[in-house]
């Protein structure tokens, strides 16, 4: 079991990077995480090239993680909230998402469809009711273009004035969600 996490906070060692920490803990076996602050990826440019190609016209880092995707059985999306959504270095990971987007709805192309495991993990400074709904259809449209179903989340709110490394509870969620994962997929 493969699993690939974008880990898109500019944090190193914050509250997502915490929640990530407990979850690997959790789900073990083949982990490979994509810092997507570290990566060069331009933003989709809408030059329709996937409306025929099976690729991207544009050549970056973008190459190697529609490879990583590809090699995955489950995808992680691990982000704080900026402005009720993703961080700006995921979402352009998002929008590049369309050649497989394009291979269904535009060519029509049904082949080789997988049938991945979608997780979310996330952190918010303050809390408001249903503050993660605006995020989580973004992340719902990401995983759907990825083959990634039955989307299983985490979320710590209230983060500036209780850090995730405190938050016992959460930690746990996110431990237990990772072993969760592990045992149905073996
Ligand atoms: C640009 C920016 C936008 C933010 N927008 C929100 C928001 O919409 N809702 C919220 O609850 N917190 C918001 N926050 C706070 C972060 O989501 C919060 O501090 C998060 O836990 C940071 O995670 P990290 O330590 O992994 O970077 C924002 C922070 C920044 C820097």
């Amino acid at each position: 079991m493969k699993t690939l996490i974008f880990f898109a906070s500019p944090n190193k060692k914050g509250n997502t990077y915490n929640l990530v920490n407990k979850f690997i803990e959790g789900i073990g076996g083949e982990v490979d995480i994509v810092n997507v602050y570290d990566k060069k990826v331009s933003p989709c440019v809408d030059c329709k090239y996937c409306y025929t190609k099976e690729q991207c016209a544009i050549k970056d880092d973008m190459q190697e993680i529609y490879a990583k995707i590809n090699d995955s059985d489950v995808i992680v999306i691990a982000s704080p909230m900026y402005f009720s959504s993703v961080t700006a270095p995921m979402k352009a990971i998002i929008d590049r998402l369309q050649i497989y987007w394009s291979k269904k709805y535009i060519r029509k192309d049904r082949e080789n469809l997988k049938n991945r495991k979608a997780v979310v993990l996330s952190t918010g400074g303050v809390y408001w009711i249903n503050m993660f709904q605006p995020l989580e259809a973004v992340l719902k449209h990401a995983f759907a273009a990825m083959d990634a179903k039955d989307m299983e989340k985490v979320y710590a709110v209230n983060t500036d004035t209780m850090p995730v490394e405190k938050n016992e509870e959460k930690l746990k969620e996110a431990y237990e969600l990772g072993v969760k994962i592990r045992k149905n997929l073996k």
